[in-house]
């Protein structure tokens, strides 16, 4: 077979569009079907511009088969990538699948990853048989995260060790948790406002950014500029369905909650970060905020509600779990905090 591997370019977007609007295909990935070229041509020009990630086509005899994308994290989770595969129906079962993973294992080793992760969704049998071909093993099950073929199925994050994660923190090391009991009289005699950040918050917003301590629950690592405060701002407020409420005393901002809404088949809550004010009232805030954003799942009829969190930050996992988050499993390693690797914790809400 004459397989050979080059970067993915704008023009790709007219093969891909005719291959991810596939059903079989369509129906395991993240993107939903039936979508245009147009979409894939300007998630592509997004894509592309971005240094660190790798978009791998394999064509066989010259036309493209399929493709695989390498994304890196960043900040706290440098040390991570991400991984997205699918071959064109037509040329499944000719090792263009286990191709296109041995190269992708080889440009992440070349970035330097210790960690590879990917997503993926049960029922996908040929998948999961791939990735534990390459040792990916099971980190995280996330019920219900996916509306498949008349009802809700799991997703599956995987993850393969491509260097060792060390050192790691030891469960000595973890901030000690503080009684329920004294949570719940904190909060009460506490006089909190949560609302959606404005623009004339931004200022504070930047403070709070450039708190190490209080960074730690987040991949951001200080310093961030003003700039890059505002263009966080502004990208969360050009994504539909993206929001960000902040917790005040007065005009203070004690902490914010990154999140967004999906839409069908992924109608859930997603909690992108979690940052809060560590020497104000990080418990109250913490809480008031986790319990506006259960009201926002409520109000608006959501599945569920999905987010991991570095297991270094007990305040926001205890805050959780008083909630009734329940534990759906961890990414080992993914943060790297203080000299340390750290597991995130991931939870589920039901
Ligand atoms: C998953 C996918 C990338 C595999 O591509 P492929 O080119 O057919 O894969 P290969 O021919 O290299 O097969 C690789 C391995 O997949 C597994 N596999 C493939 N078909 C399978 C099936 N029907 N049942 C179980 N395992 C299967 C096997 O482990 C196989 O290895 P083997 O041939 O040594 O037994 C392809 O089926 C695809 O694009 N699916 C739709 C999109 C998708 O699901 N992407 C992943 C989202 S998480």
């Amino acid at each position: 077979m004459g397989l050979r591997f080059r970067s993915a370019e704008v023009e790709d977007a007219e093969w891909m569009t005719e291959a991810v609007n596939n059903p079989e295909v369509a129906k395991y990935l993240i993107t939903v079907y039936p979508c245009t070229e147009h979409e894939v041509k300007e998630y592509m020009k997004k894509r592309l511009k971005e240094e660190k990630h790798k978009w791998i086509i394999a064509e066989k005899d010259g036309e493209p088969a399929g493709s695989v994308t390498v994304s890196p994290g960043e900040g706290r989770t440098r040390h991570t990538a991400w991984l997205g595969i699918y071959v064109r129906k037509k040329c499944w079962r000719q090792g263009i699948g286990t191709a296109l993973m041995k190269e992708a294992v080889r440009v992440a080793k070349e970035f330097g990853i210790r960690r590879f992760m990917l997503g993926t969704f049960e029922g996908n049998e040929r998948a999961i048989g791939l990735y534990k071909k390459f040792g990916f093993k099971t980190e995280t099950t996330s019920k219900g995260l996916v509306y498949l073929d008349g009802g809700w199925k799991d997703s599956y994050v995987m993850g393969l060790d491509l260097a060792p994660c060390e050192p790691r923190i030891t469960k000595t090391a973890l901030p000690q948790r503080t009684k329920g009991s004294i949570l719940t009289k904190q909060l009460q005699s506490e006089n909190l406002t949560v609302r959606q950040l404005m623009d004339k918050d931004l200022d504070e917003v930047n403070r709070l950014q450039n708190c190490p301590e209080s960074t730690k629950s987040t991949t951001k690592i200080p310093p961030i500029t003003k700039e890059a405060t505002k263009k966080w701002y502004e990208e969360l407020s050009g994504r539909g369905g993206s929001f960000c409420c902040g917790c005040f005393e007065n005009q203070k901002l004690l902490g914010y909650t990154q999140f967004s809404g999906g839409r069908l088949p992924f109608a859930n809550v997603w909690v992108e970060e979690i940052l809060i004010d560590m020497k104000a009232k990080p418990t109250a805030t913490t809480d008031s905020l986790i319990a506006s954003l259960i009201g926002f799942f409520e109000r608006y009829g959501y599945h569920r509600i999905f987010g991991e969190i570095p297991e270094t930050s007990q305040v926001i996992v205890r805050s959780l779990e008083k909630h009734g988050f329940k534990k759906t499993g961890a990414f080992k390693g993914y943060y790297f905090i203080d000299d340390h690797y750290v597991d995130a914790l991931t939870y589920a809400y039901t």
